[in-house]
């Protein structure tokens, strides 16, 4: 007879997460650590923003924070807003990325694909980016729109929690001999909760964090970068304990977008250009660790969204940057390279304490039992 048992086909939004490592054959030499890299790109909206946007999603339509035919507002220019577009076309939400003029063609092109509704903000904040004047437009959208809700990406909790929870134990169940772990920053979700993760579960590997120059993440002079993704003008309050970190870095654009390039040459991994960022301080890692030992990085995001700036030489030499991908070229660039700090606690910490309220966040209401 036959069953009448109907199997559940899984939706988008299940296939979140439960991504992939994989290991490099070629930027390294057998008698240095061995490369990982953990897919985050392989997530159905392509980034690693997928986790903490359905997390903080998920968490406010059980808490009822969030009501069908709501909307989501949220300051992002990049993943995290695609990712939003994505689970709001599948949940039945509008969405409204509150977006600057840096954003790319492609992103753009991405959020319409999706049906989210663009708004650009144009005019800078005090510290010359415009992390701080995107949100407080979205706090006021927010407050001015019945219905709606903030996911919050850079105050909330819930992204941190999203990694500690998900990217973090997957790691460590899916590496072996983890000499470090090595992650770029912007709200510092990853990084803070990675580092929290791992220092509970296997306190002897190393937590390393990376900024790009220009960014004021981990302290020092403020001025223009173009690497996308990375990089904020204080200490998020998603990393709120720089105690778990064992060395930051600081690299370069050049750094970030010759290495994401090098990257998909020598190992056929299509990448973004935190990728790249990443990739050069775990190769600096690598050099220095020992055979048999492995080096952790994560592939934040999809490689096509970089044709028409970082795989384009045009764009790159437009914006002073070298087109190369040579691999020794970058093992020599990982060489020379050296922690920003290897005190953060007692040398990098830049909060704004006050921010949050500042600029209207809603999330500080979230009390810290429903972190989970
Ligand atoms: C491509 C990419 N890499 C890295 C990051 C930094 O991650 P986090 O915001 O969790 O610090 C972001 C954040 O937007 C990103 O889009």
């Amino acid at each position: 007879m036959k069953s009448t048992r109907r199997v559940r086909v899984p939706q988008i939004l299940d296939v979140i997460g439960g991504t992939p490592v994989v290991g490099l054959r070629n930027l390294t030499t057998p008698g240095e650590a061995r490369l990982v890299v953990k897919l985050e790109n392989a997530n159905p909206a392509g980034s690693l923003k997928d986790r903490p946007a359905w997390y903080i999603v998920e968490h406010a339509e059980r808490t009822g924070r969030l009501r069908p035919g709501g909307t989501l507002i949220e300051s992002s220019s990049g993943n995290f807003s695609i990712a939003l577009a994505m689970i709001g076309a599948s949940r039945g939400y509008r969405v409204v990325a509150v977006v600057d003029p840096k954003i790319t063609p492609t992103n753009r092109g991405l959020l319409e694909a999706f049906g989210a509704e663009i708004i650009v903000v144009d005019e800078p904040d005090d510290s010359g980016s415009y992390h701080k004047t995107r949100i407080e437009l979205a706090n006021r959208l927010h407050r001015e729109t019945p219905g709606s809700f903030r996911p919050d990406q850079c105050f909330n909790p819930l992204n941190g929690q999203a990694h500690y929870n998900a990217t973090a134990r997957e790691l460590l169940a899916q590496t072996r001999n983890l000499a470090a772990v090595v992650c770029t920053v912007s709200t510092g979700g990853q990084l803070g909760g990675i580092a929290r993760a791992v220092k509970e579960h296997a306190p002897h590997v190393e937590v390393v964090g990376v900024d790009v120059q220009g960014s004021t993440v981990f302290g020092g002079e403020p001025h223009a970068y173009l690497t996308p993704g990375v990089g904020l003008s204080w200490t998020p309050s998603n990393l709120p304990d720089l105690s778990l970190l064992d060395e930051v870095y600081m690299v370069t654009d050049q750094d970030a977008f010759q290495a994401c390039r090098t990257l998909v040459r020598s190992e056929g991994l299509l990448a973004g250009v935190s990728t790249g960022a990443a990739l050069t301080v775990a190769l600096a890692k690598a050099m220095r660790a020992r055979p048999k030992q492995q080096v952790a990085f994560l592939a934040a995001d999809r490689g096509e969204r970089y044709l028409a700036t970082a795989f384009n030489d045009d764009w790159l030499k437009a914006n002073g940057l070298s087109a190369t991908a040579d691999p020794e070229d970058l093992r020599e660039r990982a060489r020379h390279l050296t922690p920003h700090s290897t005190r953060p606690a007692e040398e990098c910490a830049n909060y704004l304490p006050g921010l949050a309220a500042e600029l209207g966040s809603p999330t500080l209401v979230l009390a810290r039992s429903e972190w989970r």
